[in-house]
């Protein structure tokens, strides 16, 4: 039977932690595809509100088996914290029901230098990456130097090749960036201890997920950030270093396309983005402050404050083009209760000329020359965090659905109305 995939739509943060949760029971296996902990998923459920970093999630769901796929950058010293910290409330984080694939890239402490030093280095033109050294472990990886997660079946071996690398990024900090050495012999030691603590957890996550698929059961594919943040798709250069549209879920797990039931779009009633690069229908004004107060729009890795503004059609079209969206969940939608009117854009416009797709192909510089082109619809005043139904929502708000829904072509299956689990309502 199927995988599902569910793929940010905007610049991360969509919600897409609260979809999985919310799909989680149809599911056997749930996976992350990509990204590392730069990512912060929030489920809000059964009186826990549970950031995840690393382990996908499902992991409320007992009957769920977790897998952090080789796509994933691992960071071991915080998916150790993350499993100590699960296993504090009760959840099961044993190695038979989170598994980490063989193939996952290890991030060291050097990879997070390397990135700090990088984006001191680009001064002005900084990206405002989360300093988790996910670029630099990416970019290992692609070179073909990088370390994998089944060394980690070989402590000794495994803090070997630590040494190795960690030597090799010194250099490079030293030289390059007039930075203070790292402890080459600490550092091995600190993953000697990771690895005793985590080969158990390690497993062949294609194969698991084969058989998965081979029995019939649902394989639920966790995305981290968004297409817009997507190395190849995104508003390049202030991307992310991995796959986050869907096709990252096919060659981070292993499983070919024909398996693929649905894809999922998350994205919120409007936009948001944490971090430097283009954002064109960015707020810098009341309106702005308002959803970043209601809608609590402070980074869950970071604690950066997140830029907002209006919802941006073209950007949900290109999402829909880029991962084949079959449907689309639109969450916060309760954070618009009480601003009226509403704007979305519609179209882009640049000298008389107006576009209806999203004009990121040639760059993020030529997006700059773009303007967004809105159309105003009606607000609502009613608090909508009790609606469990279509009905319950007032006539403006589903108006305001509705309008999304013509405007990218597939449905909106999935309204979120509050953080908590509860605070869903299904559609179709
Ligand atoms: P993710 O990275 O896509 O999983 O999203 P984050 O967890 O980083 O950010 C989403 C934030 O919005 C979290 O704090 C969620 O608890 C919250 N959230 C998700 N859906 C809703 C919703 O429908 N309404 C409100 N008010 N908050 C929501
Ligand atoms: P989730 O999965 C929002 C952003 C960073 C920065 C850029 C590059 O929670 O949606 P990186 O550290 O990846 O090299 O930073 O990407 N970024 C995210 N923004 N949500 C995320 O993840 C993000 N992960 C990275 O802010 O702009
Ligand atoms: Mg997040």
């Amino acid at each position: 039977m199927p995988a599902i995939l569910v793929v940010g739509a905007q610049w991360g943060d969509e919600g897409k932690g609260r979809v999985i949760d919310g799909l989680a029971p149809q599911a056997h296996v749930v996976a992350r595809y990509n990204g590392g902990d730069n990512a912060g998923h929030t489920v809000v459920a059964e009186g826990h509100t549970l950031r995840l970093h690393l382990v996908p999630s499902a992991v409320l769901h007992p009957h769920t088996i977790c897998l952090i796929g080789g796509g994933v950058v691992v960071n071991p010293e915080r998916l150790v914290a993350e499993l100590d910290e699960l296993a504090a409330l009760g959840v099961d984080v044993e190695p038979g029901r989170i598994k980490l694939a063989a193939n996952a890239h290890i991030i060291l402490p050097t990879h997070r230098a390397l990135d700090g030093a990088r984006e001191r280095a680009r001064g002005r033109g900084a990206l405002g990456t989360t300093r988790r050294g996910i670029g630099p472990t990416y970019a290992d990886k692609a070179a073909r130097v990088g370390l994998r997660a089944g060394a980690m079946a070989d402590p000794e071996g495994f803090a070997e090749g630590v040494a190795e690398l960690t030597k090799a990024h010194t250099r490079l900090l030293t030289k390059q960036f007039g930075m203070e050495p790292v402890s080459v012999k600490e550092t091995a030691a600190a993953y000697y201890a990771y690895a005793q603590r985590l080969k158990d957890h390690l497993v062949d996550g294609s194969a698991l997920v084969a058989e998965t698929l081979a029995e019939g059961h649902t394989l639920l594919c966790e995305g981290a950030q968004g297409t817009l943040l997507d190395l190849d798709h995104g508003t390049y250069p202030f991307v992310t270093s991995s796959s986050a549209v869907a096709g990252g879920a096919l060659t981070g797990l292993g499983f070919g396309p024909r398996e693929v039931a649905r894809v999922i779009g998350v994205a919120k009633a409007y936009t948001t983005r944490v971090g430097a690069g283009p954002f064109p229908t960015e707020l810098a004004d009341e309106t702005g402050d308002r959803i970043r107060e209601t809608g609590q729009e402070y980074g869950t890795t970071t604690g950066r404050p997140r830029r907002c503004g209006w919802l941006d059609l073209p950007i949900l079209r290109y999402a829909v083009q880029v991962n084949g969206l079959t449907d689309l969940a639109l969450t916060k939608l309760d954070v618009l209760t009480g601003i009226h009117p509403l704007r979305v854009a519609v179209a882009y416009e640049r000298g008389g000329r107006r576009i209806e797709r999203f004009p990121i192909a040639f760059g993020a510089e030529d997006l700059l020359a773009w303007r967004p082109v809105y159309e105003e619809l009606p607000g609502w005043a009613e608090e909508i965090g009790g609606a469990r139904r279509w009905e319950d929502l007032p006539p403006a708000a589903q108006e305001y659905v509705t309008f999304v829904e013509e405007a990218i072509g597939v449905p909106i299956t999935l309204v979120g109305v509050g953080p908590d689990r509860e605070q869903t309502i299904w559609r179709r």
